[in-house]
């Protein structure tokens, strides 16, 4: 029996994936100050021993006004740099490559947490609202401050501190650095018509709205190692009309490829509020044609992500070109384990591999007894 192509090895530069699943990045909102702890220590223990073929960690800000909450991780300082190194130590005992996700979270930083409505923190806060920086002083929603006006130092501020993540993230010893160009964050917001409503170099048509995507590439590529690769989350699609087509992503996705990013995370949505996220129905794999042509089109390899829950779906995304990697999220939160009992359910011959040997070297040896028994 052939192999599944989601149980087949996958190269990004010069890292090696073992398999095509891989950690979505997910915030915690359980750092103080950006820095790691043990909570992020044990959250990504669970995926690191479950067979996972990659992982991203959280959006991690690259400037401390940058985050989205007062909970996120940083990369804004050298004293960050060494609990990012503790996690990618955990990760490479099991052979798994580690990237981070630098992030800006532009009009949308300084917010509560999800489980406390994610709406903007105010001066009463516990943790005090702080300013934040758009390409427009257009606020994300009714209710939610204006943000500034981004000037032509505050984007090169900007610039560099991505380049300066990236920088930091090599320091840590992680295999590849994403840069969230998603979800209603400031480089989509510079991209998309319906945040960006300059009249200079960075906005208007779609090449300058585009400038700060392919300007932010550009730094973190000359600061990382030519073998490190380099991925872009995209919003594909704007959840409002008049916003990013896909026809705007594929092109874009060429441009980024061009200026050495390596795959595009294929998402969607986050430019309006949550009213308009509410009225979308998502349903299983929404996401996946984005990636596919994306891949077909802009000719770069793609991550599809979004409700793909089931090993079968995940092993058909691969088999069927739609896309190189699939990103799970909430899948993974239920189920930490989910690459190694997606191997088990395809028949992958060798997926006690994937454990750890003092795992895997006991289910396997109690799965043969219990074949044995039944023959
Ligand atoms: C708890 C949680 C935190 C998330 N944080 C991030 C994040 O930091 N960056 C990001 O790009 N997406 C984030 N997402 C979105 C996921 O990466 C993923 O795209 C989304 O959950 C859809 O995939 P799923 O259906 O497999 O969960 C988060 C999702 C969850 C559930």
């Amino acid at each position: 029996m052939s192999r599944p192509p989601l149980f087949t090895p996958f190269e990004s530069r010069g890292v090696h994936f073992r398999n095509r699943l891989v950690v979505s990045p997910m915030c915690q909102y359980q750092s103080t100050e950006g820095l790691v702890n043990d909570w992020h220590y044990a959250h990504h223990a669970r995926f690191a021993l479950g067979g996972i073929g990659g992982a991203l960690l959280e959006a991690t800000a690259v400037m401390r006004d940058g985050r989205i909450s007062p909970g996120c991780l940083g990369i804004w300082n050298d004293d960050q740099i060494a609990g990012l190194r503790r996690i990618a130590g955990l990760y490479h005992q099991q052979g798994v490559p580690l990237g981070v996700q630098l992030a800006h979270a532009g009009r949308k930083a300084s917010s509560a947490v999800p489980w406390l409505g994610s709406g903007p923190l105010t001066t009463d806060s516990p943790s005090p609202a702080w300013p934040t920086l758009a390409p427009s002083a257009l606020a994300h929603n009714v209710d939610w401050p204006t943000p500034a006006a981004a000037s032509h130092d505050d984007i090169q501020q900007v610039i560099q501190a991505f380049a300066q993540g990236a920088r930091r993230a090599v320091e840590a010893g992680l295999d590849f650095v994403e840069i969230h160009g998603a979800h209603g964050y400031l480089i989509h917001e510079f991209f998309s018509p319906l945040a960006n409503l300059r009249t200079d170099a960075y906005g208007g048509d779609f090449a300058n709205r585009a400038r700060l995507a392919l300007e932010v590439v550009r730094a973190v590529r000359a600061v990382v190692p030519s073998s490190m690769p380099v991925w872009y989350r995209a919003s594909c699609v704007d959840d409002g009309e008049g916003g990013i087509s896909l026809d705007d992503s594929v092109r874009l996705a060429a441009l980024l490829a061009a200026d050495g990013v390596d795959l595009v995370d294929c998402s969607a949505g986050g430019i309006l509020g949550p009213v308009a996220r509410s009225a979308t129905v998502a349903t299983a794999g929404h996401q996946v044609p984005y990636a596919a042509r994306i891949r077909a089109e802009a000719e770069v390899a793609t991550m599809a992500v979004g409700m793909i829950t089931e090993a079968q779906h995940a092993n058909q995304v691969i088999a069927e070109g739609a896309a190189d990697l699939v990103a799970l999220g909430r899948a993974l939160l239920d189920d930490p384990s989910f690459a190694y009992h997606a191997a088990l359910e395809l028949q992958v011959p060798d997926a006690h591999d994937l454990l750890p040997q003092s795992h895997g070297f006991f289910l396997a040896r109690r799965q043969a007894r219990t074949k044995v028994k039944a023959t």
